[in-house]
């Protein structure tokens, strides 16, 4: 008998669904007899004692479900050893839920924060086997997160509804999309979705070098210009600033967001209309793509076949096309970013898109 404890944390994105189901499809189908636990939104169903005994039809017609089923919440790692608000020691805590289920291993699915507390959890003794999910794809360990390439696919119709009205007008637009600290989504969908400027924060951009590009666009007679921006693009000037220095910066900051200032300066340079779109968390919304559904069941089974052969202290990723295993303490706190000097970026320049450097 395996007894198992399943939890999705962080923020959503598509297929953690069809993980889940991978997992429990697969360990249901072994000669094992096996009971999963859910716990209820993220940690904080570790932390607080909320769960429920799962069976097979939970896992049923879920594959093509966005969100996830078991709800999901942020648990900062920062916080989570300090006592909550009436003292409770949220590790102990964990850790006695852990042991009262007498569970065998925790299956927990998430992105770079859970991943610091499932390595946690595992140096405190607690047998945990993780599967990557973000949007981002910012998890070190693994080429390639579930959540992702779904993303990608929302984040490129926004700029391909974009482009139509952009032409229209020969407006200058901005589609910010997420990606918090890395810039994978949003070069990924500027490319697909034939983006003029693609401004990611691991090159820091020149507002003078963006409004360079424009010109040079309407000088060769195209009136408008689409730039997709990640909501975590930084200039040049604001890259040299110290930690303290930007955090200082920032309490002051008047804008919505980095697009809102970036429209300003290069309306202000150019005097051209700019507008911003912001698709927002539509980008972790709705079904997860054909891609990621395969992708996140292939993960979810050899997750299923690691809890099986009692193999724990990993993380199933994606590398060279194969799936592996990584072991936690290796993935725990590190971030993955891109690189400037990778062919990708290069190809993207040769095909004229500026990077604003
Ligand atoms: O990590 C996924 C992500 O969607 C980021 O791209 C974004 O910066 C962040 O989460 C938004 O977080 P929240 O849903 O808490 O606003």
């Amino acid at each position: 008998m395996k007894r198992i404890g399943m939890l999705t944390s962080g923020g959503d994105c598509q297929a953690l669904n069809a993980a889940m189901r991978g997992v429990a499809k697969t360990l249901f189908n072994a000669k094992e007899d096996v009971e999963i636990y859910g716990f209820l939104n993220g940690y904080q169903g570790l932390i607080y004692g909320k769960f429920r005994l799962l069976n097979y039809g939970d896992f049923s017609g879920i594959l093509t479900k966005g969100g996830t089923f078991l709800g999901s919440s942020r648990t900062p790692f920062k916080t989570i050893q300090d006592p909550d608000e009436n003292g409770l020691d949220k590790v102990a805590a964990m850790k006695q839920n852990y042991y009262k289920l007498q569970l065998d291993c925790l299956v927990i699915l998430g992105g770079n924060g859970t991943h610091k507390t499932a390595n946690l959890l595992r140096e405190q003794g607690l047998n945990v086997v993780t599967l990557p999910k973000t949007i981002d794809n910012d998890l070190w360990g693994t080429d390639m997160t579930f959540g992702f390439q779904s993303a990608v696919d929302i984040a490129t119709d926004a700029i391909d509804c974009i482009h139509t009205t952009a032409a229209s007008h020969g407006r200058v637009f901005i589609v910010e999309v997420m990606g918090h600290k890395v810039g994978f989504l949003t070069l990924n969908a500027g490319m697909a979705g034939g983006a003029d400027i693609i401004l990611i924060p691991e090159i820091p951009y020149d507002i003078d070098k963006i409004v360079e590009k424009i010109q040079e666009r309407h000088d060769r007679g195209s009136a408008f210009t689409i730039l997709a921006v990640a909501e975590g693009a930084i200039s040049k000037e604001d890259a040299k600033l110290s930690k303290k220095e930007y955090k200082k910066k920032m309490e002051k900051y008047k804008y919505p967001s980095v697009s809102y200032e970036i429209a300003e300066k290069i309306q202000k340079k150019s005097g051209l209309d700019v507008r911003v779109t912001v698709p927002g968390h539509t980008q972790r919304g709705g079904s997860p793509c054909p891609y990621d559904r395969v992708f996140a069941s292939r993960l979810g089974s050899e997750a299923g076949k690691l809890i099986l052969k009692g193999e724990y202290g990993f993380m199933v990723g994606y590398k060279n096309r194969e799936i592996v295993k990584v072991p936690l303490e290796d993935v725990a706190g590190k971030l993955k970013m891109v690189d400037p000097k990778s062919s990708i970026v290069k190809e993207a320049k040769m095909l004229g898109i500026s990077f604003g450097d």
